[in-house]
């Protein structure tokens, strides 16, 4: 046994399959999204299960997601919440949303999961003025440069020891070390949050390895 032989492919050929296997509603979201000529950037299926886990632990009924694509990450959160669970996912391209809601309507989850097309800072704007719960755990997944202004108004729409997870948070930090990059002027944002509590989990895709950052809301 020789940790040096093994590749990210292999872990993940190995554990996918055993935690993460898809049923028809996602193979099938996958497919329209191929179909659709989205771009091949969803989470992974085992990055998917994380997620569902994750939301599961903290019991969350009340989920937000920025950046939709065409709701494959949607629909593994959705499927973590309770019967009248709630999650509001944000997407820009108008093509995208409707691509996710209908794959999120193929999941049976047109009752629990909204859409809202447009800019994620107009929706998250809008979010902060709404009477409305705070949110017990936020996704942010869409364009990198604008991460750290998601972050700061997700941190106020969040409950304290709600989960704040940042997607693709490792591999420009680690292939690109000097260059500047919206998710590692995150991950520095986020290590010096005086709220947040974090670590950056390394997670396979099929063709390496990405990170989700994964912060925890202290009380004050
Ligand atoms: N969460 C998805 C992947 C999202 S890909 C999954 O894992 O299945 C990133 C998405 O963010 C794209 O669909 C892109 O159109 C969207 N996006 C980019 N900029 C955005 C913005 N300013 N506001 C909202 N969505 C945006
Ligand atoms: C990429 C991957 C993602 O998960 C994402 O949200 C955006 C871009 C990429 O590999 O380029
Ligand atoms: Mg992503």
């Amino acid at each position: 046994m020789n940790l040096q032989d093994m590749t990210p492919q292999s872990y993940d050929r190995y554990l996918s399959p055993l935690f993460a296997a898809e049923d028809e509603a996602l193979r099938a979201a996958r497919e329209e999204m191929q179909r659709e000529q989205l771009p091949g950037i969803s989470v992974s299926a085992s990055e998917g299960k994380l997620l569902h886990v994750l939301a599961l632990i903290s019991g969350a009924s009340r989920i937000l997601e920025i950046g939709t694509l065409g709701g494959y990450s949607t629909i593994w959160l959705a499927r973590a919440l309770p019967p009248e669970g709630r999650l509001i996912s944000l997407e820009i391209d108008p093509h995208h949303a409707e691509v996710a809601r209908r794959n999120i309507q193929r999941a049976g989850l047109t009752q629990k999961v909204e859409v809202r097309t447009g800019p994620a800072l107009e929706a998250l704007a809008k979010l902060a003025v709404e009477d409305r719960a705070l949110f017990d755990l936020i996704f942010i997944d869409a364009d990198k440069d604008g991460y750290v202004e998601y972050l700061g108004k997700a941190v106020p729409l969040l409950r304290d020891g709600g989960l704040i997870l940042g997607d693709n948070t490792l591999p420009d930090a680690v292939l690109n070390p000097k260059a500047d990059s919206g998710t590692k002027r995150y991950n520095a944002a986020v290590a010096d949050h005086p709220d947040l509590v974090s670590i950056l989990v390394p997670v396979l895709r099929s063709n390496g390895i990405d990170g989700l950052l994964i912060s925890l809301k202290k009380k004050r």
